[in-house]
């Protein structure tokens, strides 16, 4: 099968996925019976709480639902090149991915970094404006729907990202915009956008 074609067609699974019913699932906040094993072995990269302590590792807490859902299953077919998840993402159900979901979103997010490096914000606001980075990731950056929460991600993870969507090696649902918008960005552009959106609250 093509690249091409065998991505269309992990699209096509996760809009399936995600058109079939919600699994119950019980208090915001904790994790339905059948996820508790699952969401430890996530925490111990992720957080105990969703948010990360982790260089490189995003936190995940207060993402949009179906964003989650998205990346795990590109994960899991390997659209989404993450090595140290490949494995257990195999292992990962549909209804396991439903319940990730629903569990993760409903996390406060992570608070904002308090020690993030001083910016020049109109510099940062005159990139973000230009390129539109709020019409899909919302004025609060707070996310929705298939597009992430970067509000208070790890600038670390958030330099990370931009760069890989920048260099085209990370491919999902925004990767032709993600690569639009990134191809022109320098260094000091990324690092200096990743300070502003880790310090948003
Ligand atoms: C060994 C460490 C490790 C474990 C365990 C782990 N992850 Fe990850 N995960 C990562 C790293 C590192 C990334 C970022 C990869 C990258 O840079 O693209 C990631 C990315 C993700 C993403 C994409 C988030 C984003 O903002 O793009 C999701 C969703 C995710 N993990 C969910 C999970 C879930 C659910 C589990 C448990 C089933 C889990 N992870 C277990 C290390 C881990
Ligand atoms: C047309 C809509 C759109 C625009 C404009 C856009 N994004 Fe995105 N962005 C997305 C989508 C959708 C994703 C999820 C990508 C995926 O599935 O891999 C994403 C992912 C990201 C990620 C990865 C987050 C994570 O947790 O893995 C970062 C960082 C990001 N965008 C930053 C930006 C910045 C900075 C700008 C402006 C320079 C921007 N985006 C403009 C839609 C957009």
């Amino acid at each position: 099968m093509s690249a091409k074609s065998s991505f269309t067609l992990s699209v096509l699974m996760a809009i399936g996925l995600l058109l079939m019913l919600p699994a119950t699932t019980g208090h915001a906040g904790e994790p339905p019976p059948a996820l508790k094993e699952i969401v430890e072995t996530c925490a111990s990269c992720h957080g105990q709480d969703g948010v990360s302590a982790i260089v490189n590792t995003p936190s995940l807490a207060g993402q949009p639902d179906i964003f989650i859902q998205y990346q795990l299953v590109f994960i899991r077919d390997g659209t989404r090149k993450v090595e140290v998840m490949q494995e257990m993402a195999k292992a990962l159900t549909d209804e396991n991915i439903r319940d990730l979901g629903a569990y993760y979103s409903a996390l406060p997010p992570p608070p904002a970094l308090a020690d993030a490096p001083a910016v020049d914000v109109a510099k940062v606001a005159a990139i973000i404006t230009q390129r539109h980075c709020d019409s899909c990731h919302k004025s609060d950056f707070s996310g929705q729907g298939e597009t992430a929460r970067l509000a208070g991600q790890r600038p670390d993870y958030l330099i990370k990202a931009l760069s890989d969507f920048r260099a085209g090696v990370r491919r999902g649902r925004g990767m032709g915009t993600m690569m639009e918008v990134s191809v022109t960005l320098q260094d000091p552009d990324i690092q200096m956008i990743a300070a502003y959106l880790a310090s948003k609250p």
